[in-house]
C-alpha cells in the first residue's frame, strides 16, 4: 500500500514536471505557438538584442531562456574562414579550412537542377558541421552587364534559368537545418557605386526580369532568410524599402522568415518600419564608435529601444521582427532533428569535381586543319608534348574576390590537374605567357604562392611561342581573376577585353601553333577578337577545390562536356542593352544624397532603359550576332533533333500543352544535351521579347540512342506582367514553342492558340 502511494506521488511529480516544460521548448507544439510562448517571456531589452549583431557575423539569442545565437557565414561557394569577433580579418583558426565548390555561374551552366541539389546538400553539410545557422547565399541577381564584378556569384541573365537552379540549392542547404540567405534583394546588378545606386525601371521589368528568382527561392525553395541589398529602389534604401520588403516580399509572397541587412546596409531609423528584421555590419569595425559596446548603437539597438520607450514606436514592429528571428532559430539551432553535417568528406570533394566538370562549357571545337579530327578531346595516344601557357593555370582562385573568398583545404590548380591526368603518357610543359596579378591574400588568408616573374612581356611571349613550336597541342589558360576590377566584389570591370596583354599572347600562340585551345577561367564573358583563329575554346569557371581535376576530366574526354552558357557572350558592349540603351553607370541625382559616417555621398540614378531586353532578349530584338549566344555549349558527340509535336492545338486559360521532341545521339560517345524551350507570343498588346526561355531538360544519351523529351506548359509560361492591372496576364492568341540547343539554334517550332 505504502509502495503504491509512493508510486502515485512520484508519477504526479513527473506529470507536473512534464506539464512545466515551457511551450517554446516543446517540439511537439506547432512552431508558431512556440514562437508566441518565447516572445511573451522576453523582456524589451532581450527583444532589442535579438534584432542586431553582437559581432561581425553573429547576433544574440536569449541566453536566459537557452535560446541560441544566430551565426552567419559567407557563402555562397564554401564556408568562409572564421573571422575575428569585431573584424573582417581571419581569426587564424586551424580547423576551418573547407571544400570550395564551383562558383554559381558554373552551377547555372550545368542547367541541371540535380547538380544544384547536390551542391546545396553538400555545402549545407559543411555549414552545419561548422555550426552555422545561416549561409549567406545563394546569389541570384541578374547578369545585366558583363562588367558587374560579382556576376560569378550569380546564376546568369535569365530569370527562368536562375529560378529553376536556385530552388534545389535552397532545399539542399536547408535539409541540414541551416538557413539560406538569398541575396542581394534586389537590383544589386553592379558593384560600382553599389551603396548609392538608385535603379530606375518600370514595374513590369522588375517583375519579369529581376524578381522571379527571388520569388522562386522564397516560395518554392522556402528560404528562411533573405538579404536586402546595399542599393536603393524608388529613392529608398533596400533596408527600409517598404514596397519591396513589406508589400512584395512579406505580404504578397507570404515570406515568414528574416530579412537580414547586407553588412552595413542600414542607414537610419527607417529600417524599423521599412521591413528589416536583423541588422548586421553597420560598423566596419565593431568598436570604431568608441562606445563600450558599439553594437548597442546600431539603429536596431539602443536607439530603437529608446525610441520605443519615448513612444515613437509601439512594440508591434519589434515583436514581428522577433517572431521571425525566433522562427529562424527554431528551424535551425533549436531543431533537435537536424543532422550533424560533415566537412571535407570524399563526397564533398567528388561533388565539387562533378559539378565543375558538368558546368564547363565547350564553346568551340573545330579541326585545326583539313582532314584532321576536332582538336578536343586530347588523344593521349597521339600526343607527345602538351604546352600549357598562362597565369590562370598556376594561380589559386579560391582566395580573393571579396566576401566569397575561402580557405580551401586543397585547391588543384589547372596545371597540376592536367599533369596528374596525363601522367607518363606525354610530356607537360609550362610557360607563363604573361604576368597578371601575382598577389594572393584576402583578409589574412594567404595563398603562399610565389608568382613573381621578372621577364618582360615580349620575352614571356617569345618564350611561350618557342615552346609552342615543338608542342603537339597548346592549352592557353587565362581569363580573369579575383583582383579588383575583375571578378571581384566592390568594383566593376573597366572593360570587356581580357586584362593584361593576354590578347597579344593568344594571337602570337595562334600563329606559332595551329593546335591551340583557349581556356578562359572567369565568371564573366570576355571579348575574343581572335575567336576565328583559335580552333577550340573552353569557358572554364572558378571551380574551387577540384578546379584542375574538373578541367582535366573535360580536356581528356573522361567527362563529355555538357555545360551551356547561362549568359550571352557579347562580342562587344555595343551588344548589351544596359550599355546601349541604359545609362550605366548612371547620373548623379541632384535632389537626394546619402550620408556615410558623416560624409555626403551622391546617389546615382541608373536608368534601366533597355527594360525587358536583357541578354538574349536584346540580341534577338536587334538581330545581333554575339560571339556565343545564351544557352550555347557543345559536346564531344553530336545530337540530332527531330520534329517537335504538340498534343493540343488550342487550350483554355486553365489548359496545358505538352510539346514532345525526339533527340538522338548521332555521335560515338555517350553525352548529355540540354534541350531548351522558348515561348514566343505571336501577337500581344504589350511589347514582348521575341522569345523567352520557359522550360529545359538535361538528358543523357548513349551513342545511337533516341529519347522523346516532353515539356508541359501552362499559362505561367505564357504570361506577362501587366503594370496597369498589377497582375500576370496570359493573353489569348497564337503562341509558338521553339525547341532548340541554344537561343540561336532553334531546331523545331510548334504552334497553338490560347483561347
Ligand atoms: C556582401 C555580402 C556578404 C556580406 C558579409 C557584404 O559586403 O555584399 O554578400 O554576405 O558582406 O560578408
Amino acid at each position: 500500500m505504502r509502495k503504491a502511494i509512493f508510486f502515485i506521488v512520484a508519477l504526479m511529480g513527473m506529470t507536473t514536471a512534464v506539464a512545466q516544460t515551457p511551450v517554446y521548448l516543446d517540439q511537439t507544439k506547432p512552431i508558431n505557438d512556440r514562437v508566441e510562448d518565447a516572445l511573451q517571456r522576453m523582456t524589451l531589452r532581450e527583444k532589442i538584442n535579438m534584432t542586431h549583431a553582437q559581432s561581425k557575423f553573429s547576433s544574440p539569442g536569449v541566453p536566459r531562456l537557452g535560446i541560441p545565437e544566430v551565426w552567419c557565414t559567407d557563402g555562397p561557394h564554401g564556408i568562409r574562414t572564421e573571422v575575428l569577433w569585431d573584424e573582417w580579418d581571419q581569426a587564424g583558426w586551424t580547423n576551418d579550412s573547407i571544400t570550395a565548390f564551383p562558383a554559381l555561374t558554373c552551377l547555372a551552366a550545368t542547367w541541371d537542377p540535380e547538380m544544384s541539389m547536390l551542391y546545396g546538400k553538400s555545402i549545407g553539410e559543411e555549414a552545419r558541421f561548422r555550426n552555422k545557422t545561416v549561409l549567406l547565399g545563394p546569389g541570384v541577381n541578374i547578369y545585366r552587364t558583363p562588367l558587374n564584378g560579382r556576376n560569378f556569384e550569380y546564376m546568369g541573365e535569365d530569370p527562368f534559368l536562375s529560378s529553376r537552379m536556385v530552388v534545389p540549392y535552397v532545399k539542399g542547404v536547408q535539409s541540414n537545418g541551416v538557413a539560406t540567405c538569398v541575396k542581394h534583394y534586389a537590383l544589386n546588378n553592379n558593384e560600382l557605386n553599389r551603396n548609392n545606386t538608385n535603379p530606375i525601371l518600370d514595374e513590369r521589368t522588375l517583375r519579369e526580369i529581376y524578381l522571379p528568382a527571388f520569388k522562386a527561392a522564397i516560395q518554392e525553395g522556402g528560404s528562411w532568410t533573405i538579404m536586402c541589398s546595399y542599393n536603393l529602389y524608388g529613392g529608398k534604401w533596400l533596408s527600409e524599402n517598404d514596397y519591396l520588403l513589406n508589400q512584395v516580399l512579406k505580404k504578397e509572397w507570404g515570406f515568414d522568415g528574416v530579412v537580414i541587412s547586407d553588412w552595413g546596409a542600414a542607414h537610419n531609423m527607417g529600417v524599423v518600419k521599412g521591413g528589416l528584421d536583423l541588422e548586421y555590419g553597420s560598423w566596419t569595425n565593431g568598436l570604431s564608435g568608441g562606445a563600450k559596446n558599439a553594437y548597442d548603437s546600431y539603429y536596431l539597438g539602443v536607439p530603437y529601444m529608446e525610441a520605443i520607450q519615448k513612444g515613437e514606436f509601439t512594440t508591434d514592429e519589434l515583436n514581428d521582427k522577433c517572431r521571425r528571428i525566433l522562427r529562424l532559430i527554431f528551424r535551425t539551432g533549436m531543431n533537435p532533428n537536424r543532422p550533424f553535417g560533415s566537412l571535407n568528406s570524399e563526397a564533398h570533394v567528388s561533388a565539387a569535381r562533378t559539378i565543375g566538370a558538368n558546368g564547363i562549357v565547350l564553346l568551340k571545337n573545330e579541326a585545326p586543319a583539313k582532314k584532321a579530327p576536332k582538336l578536343l578531346p586530347i588523344d593521349l595516344t597521339k600526343t607527345k608534348k602538351i604546352l600549357v601557357v598562362g597565369e590562370n593555370a598556376i594561380k589559386m582562385m579560391t582566395v580573393g574576390g571579396g566576401s566569397s573568398s575561402l580557405k580551401a583545404q586543397h585547391e588543384i590548380l589547372p596545371l597540376d590537374g592536367i599533369k596528374a591526368r596525363v601522367g607518363n603518357a606525354a610530356e607537360v610543359v609550362f610557360e607563363r605567357g604573361y604576368v597578371g596579378d601575382a598577389s594572393g591574400e584576402y583578409n589574412g588568408v594567404v595563398t603562399g604562392q610565389n608568382l613573381k616573374d621578372d621577364r618582360t612581356a615580349e620575352q614571356l611571349i617569345a618564350d611561350a611561342c618557342a615552346a609552342a613550336k615543338t608542342a603537339d597541342i597548346v592549352l592557353f589558360i587565362g581569363g580573369l581573376n579575383k583582383s579588383d576590377h575583375q571578378d571581384a566584389e566592390g568594383a566593376d570591370r573597366e572593360q570587356l577585353a581580357l586584362p593584361y596583354n593576354q590578347n597579344d599572347v593568344i594571337t602570337a600562340l595562334a600563329a606559332a601553333n595551329k593546335n591551340l585551345v583557349v581556356i578562359t577561367v572567369s565568371g564573366n564573358a570576355v571579348e575574343m577578337p581572335w575567336v576565328k583563329s583559335v580552333p577550340a575554346i573552353i569557358q572554364d569557371w572558378y571551380l574551387g577545390s577540384e578546379a584542375g581535376n574538373s578541367l582535366a576530366d573535360v580536356l581528356m574526354g573522361d567527362v563529355n562536356p555538357s555545360g551551356k552558357l547561362p549568359f550571352t557572350y557579347y562580342a562587344s558592349l555595343d551588344q548589351c542593352g544596359a550599355h546601349v540603351e541604359g545609362d550605366y553607370p548612371g547620373t548623379v541625382n541632384p535632389n537626394i544624397h546619402a550620408e556615410f559616417f558623416g560624409n555626403k555621398v551622391p546617389i546615382y540614378d541608373m536608368k534601366y532603359n533597355e527594360g525587358l531586353f536583357v541578354g538574349y532578349r536584346y540580341i534577338d530584338a536587334k538581330k545581333l550576332q554575339p560571339t556565343f549566344p545564351f544557352g550555347h555549349g557543345l559536346s564531344y558527340t553530336t545530337f540530332a533533333y527531330g520534329k517537335a509535336t504538340i498534343d493540343n492545338k488550342e487550350i483554355s486559360q486553365d489548359g496545358k500543352v505538352t510539346v514532345t521532341i525526339p533527340v538522338t545521339n548521332t555521335g560515338s560517345r555517350e553525352g548529355k544535351e540540354v534541350v531548351q524551350v522558348y515561348v514566343q507570343d505571336v501577337q500581344s498588346t504589350l511589347v514582348r521579347p521575341e522569345k523567352e526561355l520557359k522550360a529545359f531538360q538535361k538528358i543523357n544519351l548513349k551513342p545511337g540512342e533516341t529519347k522523346n523529351v516532353s515539356f508541359t506548359l501552362d499559362k505561367t509560361a505564357l504570361s506577362y506582367y501587366d503594370d496597369t492591372k498589377k497582375a500576370w496576364v496570359a493573353e489569348s492568341g497564337t503562341f509558338n514553342v521553339l525547341v532548340g540547343a541554344s537561343s540561336k539554334d532553334i531546331k523545331s517550332t510548334v504552334t497553338f492558340v490560347l483561347k
